[in-house]
């Protein structure tokens, strides 16, 4: 299975400047049965006010960018998950979809809200749900969810092989330097897509990156321009959680001394 990322600058405000670049770019991801674009993929992510959150934010049953991104899904037969601002009602969500040739078919609503995004969007209220993508298991993260290792956890318990993790970072190498590891300790490939360029007082950090079961970075992108990248992944060593003939990652975890992570 291949795996692959585009890093660019989505353009606040602006979906027809998103699309256009989006359109020059996705098909260099080649070929790739699984791409992850940036966080906040389909409105930019500095908002001056919550009316232009609003007014960015697409319905996931009437969002001309997904329907963007399941042609593409058609024209090369993959699958997309991008970050997307969301509207249901009233309510914005920090969202990231997944999207193949018949459309979106798996929702995740960023459970971690970084900063000023507590003014514009609700935390995340899905779970975390895990989603077929041909042979493999995936499961999205976005962004500042990084920090928090519960929430990967949860994803290895329930066997997912690839995380898609859509980012606009702005804390230069945190991150970057966290996700070989959450890697390693879960053995499941990571596809960090983060963005680049700035929007006001914000510059985005770059560097997109995919890790591999054994905390490897298999390809890194540059810190300040556009980039894709697409790499091979072998869901065998993400499906080993063998680590000694007698220590196994899920089995010899010990839940019931774990509460109060759960308080
Ligand atoms: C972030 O969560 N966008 C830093």
């Amino acid at each position: 299975m291949r795996v692959g990322y585009v890093q660019f600058a989505p353009s606040l405000g602006d979906l027809d400047a998103t699309l256009g670049n989006l359109e020059e770019l996705l098909p260099r991801v080649m070929p790739a049965d699984l791409i992850v674009l940036p966080e906040l993929c389909n409105s930019g992510y500095n908002f001056a006010s919550r009316e232009q959150a609003i007014s960015t934010a697409e319905q996931i049953t009437d969002s001309s960018f997904i329907a963007f991104l399941a042609e593409h899904c058609r024209k090369r037969r993959c699958h997309i998950v991008s970050g997307f601002n969301e509207r249901e009602g009233e309510r914005l969500y920090n969202s990231a979809v997944f999207v193949g040739p018949s459309g979106c078919s798996g929702l995740y609503r960023k459970l971690h809200l970084f900063y000023r995004e507590q003014d514009f969007f609700e935390p995340g209220n899905v779970g975390l749900p895990v989603f077929e993508c041909g042979p493999a298991k995936i499961g999205i993260q976005v962004c500042f969810d990084w920090l928090f290792p519960e929430s990967w956890r949860v994803l290895a318990i329930q066997s997912a092989d690839i995380i898609c993790h859509p980012c606009n970072l702005v804390l230069p190498g945190m991150c970057q330097r966290a996700i070989p590891i959450h890697a390693m300790i879960n053995r499941f490939y990571i596809v960090t897509a983060n963005r680049v360029g700035s929007e006001g007082d914000l510059s985005f950090t770059g560097a997109s990156l995919i890790a591999s079961p054994r905390g490897e970075v298999l390809t890194q992108g540059p810190p300040d321009t556009a980039h894709v990248s697409v790499v091979d992944v072998d869901l065998s060593r993400s499906r080993d959680k063998q680590i000694t003939p007698m220590n196994h990652l899920i089995q010899c975890r010990r839940p019931d001394q774990y509460g109060l992570l759960t308080e």
